[in-house]
Parts: C-alpha cells; sequence; structure tokens
C-alpha cells in the first residue's frame, strides 16, 4: 500500500507583524530577531527605515506561514504612542497609578499581557540562544540596557526533567516555575520591539517541551 502523503493542515499561524520605533534602531531590532534563531529573508530600505522580513526557520523561506514582519513605527502611531504617554505621564512621578499597576503586573508575570511565543525543537539550542542573550543584555552595545531576561523551569515531578534541568548552565538555579509540567520558558522582554498597550516594548517568549510526555506547559494550564 502506498504511503499516504502528509496531510496539509488546514490551517497555521501565518504572520506576526512588529516594530520598532526610530529608523536607527532597525538594525538593532533585527538583531534581536536574528539572535533569537529567527532566518532573515529579506532587507527592504524605505525612506524612514528598513522593512524586514523573517522566517521561524530555512522550511518557511517562500511559504505564506512562520513569518515575522519588521518595520518601523508608522507616524501616526508613533504620535498615538506619544499622546497616551504624554496622557498618563509615563515615566514620570507623577505616572498614572494604572501604568504602575500594569508594569508591576509584568514584573510578577511576563506572560500576563501581549507577548508572543515561539518553540523550539532543542533544548540545547535555546540554551545557548538565552546564555548569548545575557552576556549581550552586559557587554553588547546594541542590546546593553535593551532586554531582560527571565526564567521558568518545569513544575517538578518527571526525575528526568528535573535532572536535566537542574544540570542545566541556564536552569539549573531558577526557582520560578511554569504553569504547568515538562517544558521550560525564557522571556525576553525589550523595548527595540514596540507593542503593548504602551506601545514601548514587548515580551518575546521560547518554549521548549520535553517530547513524549503525556502533557506540558503548552498543552495543559496548571494553576
Ligand atoms: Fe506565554
Amino acid at each position: 500500500m502506498a504511503t499516504a502523503a502528509k496531510e496539509t493542515p488546514a490551517r497555521s499561524m501565518g504572520h506576526l507583524a512588529l516594530h520598532y520605533g526610530k529608523a536607527e534602531d532597525g538594525p538593532k531590532a533585527a538583531k534581536l530577531l536574528s539572535l533569537l534563531g529567527l532566518v532573515e529573508t529579506q532587507v527592504l530600505p524605505l525612506p524612514d527605515g528598513n522593512f524586514y522580513r523573517y522566517v521561524v526557520d530555512n522550511e518557511h523561506f517562500a511559504r505564506g506561514d512562520g513569518i515575522v514582519y519588521l518595520s518601523a513605527l508608522p507616524e501616526r502611531q508613533l504620535k498615538l504612542i506619544e499622546a497616551i504617554h504624554d496622557t498618563f505621564k509615563v515615566g514620570t512621578d507623577n505616572e498614572h497609578e494604572a501604568v504602575q499597576g500594569w508594569r508591576q503586573m509584568l514584573i510578577e508575570d511576563p506572560e500576563s499581557s501581549f507577548h508572543f511565543g515561539f518553540l523550539l525543537n532543542s533544548l540545547e539550542d535555546l540554551e545557548r540562544i538565552t546564555l548569548d542573550l545575557k552576556e549581550r543584555a552586559e557587554n553588547d552595545p546594541d542590546l546593553k540596557g535593551h532586554i531582560e531576561i527571565g526564567l521558568n523551569r518545569s513544575r517538578p515531578g518527571d526525575p528526568d526533567v528535573d535532572a536535566r534541568l537542574d544540570a542545566s548552565p541556564l536552569f539549573g538555579d531558577v526557582t520560578r516555575c511554569a504553569y504547568g509540567r515538562n517544558g521550560v520558558q525564557v522571556f525576553v522582554k525589550t523595548d527595540l520591539l514596540k507593542a503593548g498597550q504602551l506601545g514601548d516594548g514587548m515580551v518575546i517568549e521560547l518554549d521548549y517541551v520535553f517530547p513524549d510526555r503525556e502533557n506540558h506547559i503548552l498543552s495543559i494550564v496548571e494553576m
């Protein structure tokens, strides 16, 4: 009997449109996406700043899904963000208490507001990428002061997972746990990507789930 052709899924995640602020920040935001492991397929110079196309991996080069676009904030969106910041006195001593509360919420849980997650198939890749970003957060002039990294390890319970994470150069001393088992999360908070309620930053999440487990952080949420 002939092997059945692999069925094309009826639908998939298509693309995500991200923005940076000033034209000169375009290459820095693009560098961050590359460091996160995305593959740059196009750079189109435009008067207000480069337009970039990225894909999640080389398999997606000519496809219509797995795409991240990156471009400069449109002028009128920039004006809206400025108006929001003026109105709520963002970043001043008189910052609106709702803004302060929202910030505190994000400190307590980086994925409690708008964010986007990428799933990696290799824990070693996730560790390598994140350790590199942590080093660059201290020493890379393009990224220093622009990224903060948070980590969640799996809820304990699976001896093999626990042992692997105990031995991890990244997760070994992490005490914060994900909303579930058999997976880990990395949160990269950056102001190089302008999104979210105040339009001044966003969180990108990188995930890994251990294979062949009955459930994991992205299949069953545990509170
Ligand atoms: Fe998330």
